[in-house]
């Protein structure tokens, strides 16, 4: 592939690394590269770098730098959230919406092998997860909760400070995963009401291997790994200086570029979305509150998969079903959360956009589209 002449549109699987980052991240990977842990200068200037990180991310969600536990990313920080809370509450039911990512489904699924019980919040024909349902869930003795706050897939925003505030009640443990809202809302700690909130740094165009379990003070979890006891004893291991430091900055640019980006992708999605109804897509989620920069859809008697290779081959990057999940033919589970047919959901294709998305390349992408489309319907009609 030329990644250079290709046009990327699956900014939800991961985004470039912004210049600004790479620049402070480089000094790092040069001659300051020092252990964070160690006495002297070496150490001492790795140290100042990973706790003005700490306060940057701290910044952009709004707590204190002590709540920040500093992670390998969002993977490792819903790990930590729920096999951490698991190990100090005694077993209850763990609920989760059915719409999480893996990093969350998969550690609660685990769980069960511990005495917990799984329950799963449903979610609308929207993608929202249904208030009614979480009330019958929380009715039983609950220790964990979970509900992302933008999916990943449909980008569908989540109401989860409603939630949080029926597992307060039910003096269950509130977790967000916030990857796929961070830059793109604004994402407020207090005002979710959590008790954890997951980070991630590649998302928001920082580097891969960096994020976060924000934590209320009060929680005490148990780590998952252990060792030297880094991060107040959360996660021991040496601090990836680098990673971090492109974290933190990352956020700081997050912070200030948001009221622009998310206005003009939303712009850019509606044209987009416009094509997408000539052209007859279905559009998952599309009533409901989403991220300004996704779009998720599906043709009728067209195969995901297939689609997606076609529009590679047209030049352009786009993610069938959830691209950072799994390598199987297996229909999105998000989307038969939301009821909808395995035959359409093995049709969806995800459409994300960045920062350095154009109108233009909208338009081009139109216009790929429509023929790619029109194109392999011919050889079904043929083959039917
Ligand atoms: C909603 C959500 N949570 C968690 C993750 C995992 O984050 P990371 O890639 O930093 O491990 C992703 C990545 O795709 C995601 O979309």
């Amino acid at each position: 592939m030329n990644a250079v002449s290709h046009v990327y549109f699956d900014h939800n699987a991961t985004t470039p690394v912004d210049e600004r980052v790479l620049e402070a991240m480089l000094p790092y990977l040069r001659g300051q590269f020092g252990n964070a842990s160690s006495r002297h200068e070496f150490g001492t200037a790795a140290r100042k770098a990973v706790n003005r990180a700490r306060e940057q991310v701290a910044a952009l969600v709004n707590v204190q730098p002590v709540q920040v536990i500093l992670v390998s990313g969002g993977t490792e920080a819903n790990n930590l959230f729920v096999k951490g809370a698991a190990s100090y509450l005694k077993p209850a039911q763990v609920a989760v919406s059915a719409i999480e990512h893996p990093c969350v489904a998969m550690p609660a699924r685990e769980l069960t092998r511990q005495g917990w019980k799984l329950r799963k919040f449903a979610v609308t024909r929207e993608g929202q997860v249904d208030l009614a349902d979480v009330d019958l869930a929380l009715a039983q003795p609950t220790g964990i909760a979970s509900v992302m706050l933008a999916n990943n897939e449909t980008g569908v925003i989540q109401d989860v400070a409603a939630v949080a505030e029926r597992a307060r009640a039910a003096r269950a443990w509130m977790h967000t995963d916030a990857v796929q809202a961070l830059g793109k809302i604004p994402v407020d700690f207090g005002a979710l009401n959590v008790h954890a909130m997951t980070l991630s740094a590649h998302k928001i165009y920082g580097p891969k291997g960096a994020g976060a379990l924000i934590v209320d003070k009060r929680l005490e979890l148990r780590p998952i790994i252990s060792g030297g006891g880094h991060e107040q004893g959360l996660r021991s291991g040496t601090e990836n200086v680098p990673a971090i430091v492109g974290f933190g900055a990352a956020c700081d640019l997050a912070a200030g570029r948001m009221q622009e980006l998310a206005p003009r992708l939303a712009a850019m999605r509606a044209r987009l979305e416009q094509g997408l109804h000539e052209l007859r897509a279905v559009i998952f989620g599309e009533h409901a509150p989403r991220i300004s920069n996704t779009s998720y859809f599906a043709f009728k008697g067209i195969d995901g998969e297939t689609l997606v290779i076609e529009l590679d081959k047209a030049g352009f990057a786009v993610a069938a079903g959830a691209a950072c999940s799994s390598t199987s033919t297996e229909p999105s589970a998000t989307l038969i959360a939301m009821g909808v047919a395995a035959e359409l959901a093995r049709g969806a294709v995800r459409f994300s956009l960045g920062a350095a998305n154009t109108v233009e390349q909208v338009e081009q992408f139109l216009n790929a589209l429509s023929a790619t489309v029109s194109r392999l319907k011919g050889l079904t009609a043929v083959a039917v």
